[in-house]
């Protein structure tokens, strides 16, 4: 049967295991995953705009398992009390076709996000590299900066927000964090000088340049999560022409990411090429790079597979009987005769119809 797992049993997941642990087991998986890049059929994913946002899914396979994610992406939501970016996704084996796991992905795509930033800054940021701007405060920020910090040793956070109270809540949330510093800055430009990392993870549907030229110093690695649509971005195109830029999939990156902005043939590389070693990282120490990262399905992938080994592990979730079972698979059809008869009001009735009867 199909084990479901709902953002509790993640979080009991993630407490079970520690934060940093959790980040680390998720590292590894993506990190294996991007390693064996061409065992998987990829695509880019398949995305449907409206003036609000977007809603996108994201397949991938291996051969033995495939795994999708539906995710979305509406910068308004948070002013209608509703995340900007909401996740579920599915694991099946190639084999039957079967479902065999169906989840939340919301905490895990911001646990995924972080792990592979901190993956890509790994062999992208100046050895040593000890504090990060991180501008755009919301639902990702508190991920990015721990991962920032188990991961790679960060132990300064330079925050800025236009919205104070994202801010702050950053710094509540973190307060606790032993060995890490949350330092509020008054503007981007602040909160970039002098440090070893940029993140960027505003989320705001237009062309935005949060970071330009001028404000990027020789060596800084940037990280930049939010530019991630087609009409979204958060480089000025400056930042991206002199610097070495590093995406997840090109095909999906050329429409989504920064590098939108520019020529189809500016030269980019893949982070699997880097992660395997075919293509260096970093290759000086004054260097400016780039990861411009969209977000792919392989990391949803890798997520998937963490979240049900690990499950499985603690006993963890419950089992969804989503697909039928058939005393006879050719027999669907029997499924409706034995079915209990409905006799109280359909779980689905509109609100006004409730009240009505
Ligand atoms: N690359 C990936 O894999 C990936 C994964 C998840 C989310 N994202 C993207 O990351 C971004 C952040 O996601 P979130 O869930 O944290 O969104 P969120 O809405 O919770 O937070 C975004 C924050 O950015 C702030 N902001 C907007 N414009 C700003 C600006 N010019 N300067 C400073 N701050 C600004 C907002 O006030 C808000 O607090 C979104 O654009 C989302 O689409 C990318």
């Amino acid at each position: 049967m199909m084990l479901l797992l709902t953002p509790r049993d993640v979080a009991q997941i993630v407490r079970a295991q520690g934060l940093a642990g959790a980040l680390q087991r998720l590292a590894s998986a993506i990190e294996a995953d991007f390693r064996r890049w061409a065992a998987f059929d990829k695509s880019a994913r398949l995305a449907s705009h409206s003036r609000d946002g977007v809603i996108e899914l994201m397949p991938i396979s291996d051969g033995v398992r495939y795994g999708f994610k539906y995710v979305n992406g509406h910068p308004g939501n948070t002013r209608l009390g509703l995340p900007t970016v909401m996740a579920f996704g599915v694991l099946a084996d190639v084999a039957t076709g079967a479902p065999v796991l169906l989840s939340e992905l919301t905490i895990s795509t911001a646990l995924r996000t972080a792990a592979t930033s901190a993956l890509a800054a790994r062999a992208l940021a100046r050895p040593g590299s000890r504090t990060m701007a991180l501008i755009g405060n919301g639902a990702q920020a508190e991920f990015q900066a721990l991962a920032f910090h188990h991961l790679l040793g960060i132990d300064e956070i330079r925050a800025f927000d236009i919205d104070p109270a994202a801010t702050a809540k950053l710094r509540r949330h973190l307060q606790a964090v032993r060995g890490l510093r949350v330092r509020a800055c008054g503007s981007a430009a602040e909160a970039v000088r002098g440090a070893d990392i940029v993140t960027t993870a505003t989320a705001d549907k237009t062309r935005a340049a949060v970071v330009r030229a001028d404000m990027v110093e020789p060596g800084m690695h940037v990280n930049a999560i939010g530019g991630d649509c087609p009409g979204k971005t958060e480089l000025h195109p400056d930042v991206l022409r002199r610097a070495r830029v590093i995406v997840e999939y090109e095909p999906q990156t050329r429409i989504e990411g920064d590098i939108q902005q520019l020529p189809s043939d500016f030269a980019v590389t893949e982070l699997w090429q880097v992660l395997q070693g075919s293509a260096p990282g970093r290759e000086h120490a004054q260097q400016v790079t780039v990861f411009d990262s969209v977000g792919f399905a392989l990391e949803d992938f890798s997520a998937l597979r963490w979240l049900r080994d690990s499950a499985l592990e603690l006993g963890l979730g419950s089992a969804a009987a989503l697909v039928p079972e058939l005393v006879d698979p050719k027999d669907l059809y029997a499924l409706l005769e034995h079915a209990p008869r409905q006799a109280t009001t359909p779980v689905c009735a509109e609100p006004a119809a409730l009240l009505s009867t």
